[in-house]
């Protein structure tokens, strides 16, 4: 039999046994016999919560399984507007005799998480960006006043951002890449976040653990609230004694979170060590190897892709692809495992990503296909030979009617080209609160 993971985030492989894609597990037979599906309104201290039936997301804790010995976590369950939940008869009490008459029977199959289109997903992603952007800047403001952050209103963002990435991985991802100097900090926040929610996916996290990791990626820099704006901000090259200043972010905001109890420890890890390396030549302790945590590591990587990718104030973003590459090459500096997996979620070729096909025309990647890392949608508009532009065309590689091919990535540099974000962004690449110039000839 073949029953559902309560509330799973579709994660591959996962603790819980997800398996990504149809969202199903399959649970060993004596396992299966100690959950049970319940009212909500049934539950009461000294059960095992093993889960809700609703999306992880709607979850009002931030573990979906433990043994409920507080009230006020009782009184949250029962007024979280959530039907029904798993408890687990193997580690906590059971429920009444009239209530077990009322149990329901385990069901075949969960519903599957709802997949939006690429472009249906960008149009919530621009609008996501936008409140998710205003929600940041104001934990930020709280942050430099001393005050504690609102868990209450920073676990909603984070269950949005990780609803875009389960609907779309792409869309969210590629649009948070789209930042001004001006909100670098804050929207790099929700960058990573979403980031470390797809890279959990793809590492097979668990309901519990996607959702820390992206509380994590929302926080990694709350340190920088606390570091002088003038530092931060510096559009030209920090001196030495402004980057070790710059480099306090870490511990700043790992002794801010550290003092909240209402947030996840792992959080606090992450903001410590994601600037850390894997050969122990990061900063602030230069710690190593098996030494980081998971979660450490894989900040690690996203914060890196995010920045590298990013338009700032000294430099302009690298393509996507390129970043990857250069990435992979940089040794010491990633966990591989990790890094293999965050190429795997974005694809070799992410969204945005200049190629060269063989048939001798540059594209720009729109959307991954599940059919091939390497065969992604792409929006042809540039000849080689003669060099020119061509009309644009929206071309699917997985196709099998298709035979052309990417030959690999291309220089943006080498043919001068404007900026390419409109050829997978659209008019939401030119919306007034992305701020971007495109179609805006580089100077030079
Ligand atoms: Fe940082």
């Amino acid at each position: 039999m073949v029953a559902h993971s309560p509330g799973c985030c579709g994660g591959s492989g996962g603790s819980a046994g997800c398996r990504r894609g149809d969202n199903t597990v399959a649970l060993p037979q004596e396992k299966m016999s100690h959950l049970k599906k319940i009212n909500v309104a049934d539950l009461r201290l000294g059960m095992y919560l093993h889960g809700f039936d609703e999306a992880w997301i709607k979850n009002p804790f931030w573990k979906s399984k433990f043994l409920l010995r507080d009230y006020a976590d009782l009184q949250a369950a029962w007024t979280s507007g959530i039907e029904t939940c798993w408890i687990d008869l193997s580690k906590g009490r059971d429920v009444s005799k009239k209530a077990q008459e009322e149990a329901f029977e385990l069901p075949e199959t969960e519903a599957e998480p709802e997949a939006t289109s690429f472009d249906e997903e960008l149009e919530r992603a621009a609008i996501l960006c936008k409140s998710a952007r205003a929600a940041t800047i104001s934990m930020f403001n709280e942050v430099r006043l001393g005050n504690a952050i609102n868990v209450d209103s920073c676990l909603p963002l984070v269950a949005d951002i990780a609803a875009s990435v389960l609907r779309n991985p792409g869309a969210l991802i590629s649009l948070a890449r789209l930042k001004t100097s001006d909100d670098y900090t804050y929207m790099h926040s929700v960058a990573v976040c979403a980031l470390m929610v797809s890279l959990g996916r793809t590492l097979g996290f668990d309901e519990e653990a996607c959702r820390e990791a992206g509380i994590a990626g929302l926080l990694h820099d709350i340190g920088k609230a606390l570091t002088p704006a003038e530092i931060l901000n510096k559009p030209s090259q920090l001196s030495d004694e402004e980057f070790t200043i710059i480099k306090r972010h870490t511990v700043l905001g790992h002794a801010f979170l550290t003092g909240d109890r209402s947030i996840p420890a792992a959080a606090g890890e992450v903001c410590l060590h994601h600037h850390e390396r894997i050969d122990g030549g990061g900063y602030p302790e230069g710690v190593s190897g098996g030494k980081l945590s998971l979660l450490a590591r894989m900040g690690a990587v996203c914060d890196v892709y995010d920045a590298i990718t990013s338009n700032r104030p000294y430099k302009d973003g690298w393509d996507p692809a390129e970043s990857l590459a250069r990435m992979a090459s940089w040794k010491g500096h990633f966990d591989q495992t990790v890094l293999s997996a965050f190429v795997k979620s974005l694809g070799i070729y992410p969204t945005g990503a200049l190629v060269k096909l063989s048939s001798g025309r540059l594209a720009v990647v729109v959307e991954q296909t599940k059919a091939s890392l390497t065969k992604p949608i792409v929006r042809v508009f540039f000849r080689e030979e003669p060099p020119g532009p061509i009309d644009v065309e929206l071309v699917d590689l997985s196709d099998p009617a298709v035979k052309d091919s990417i030959v690999g990535r291309e220089s943006r540099e080498r043919w001068n080209l404007p900026s390419l974000e409109s050829l997978w962004a659209g008019q939401l690449a030119a919306r007034d609160h992305l701020d971007l110039d495109v179609g805006k000839e580089k100077s030079k």
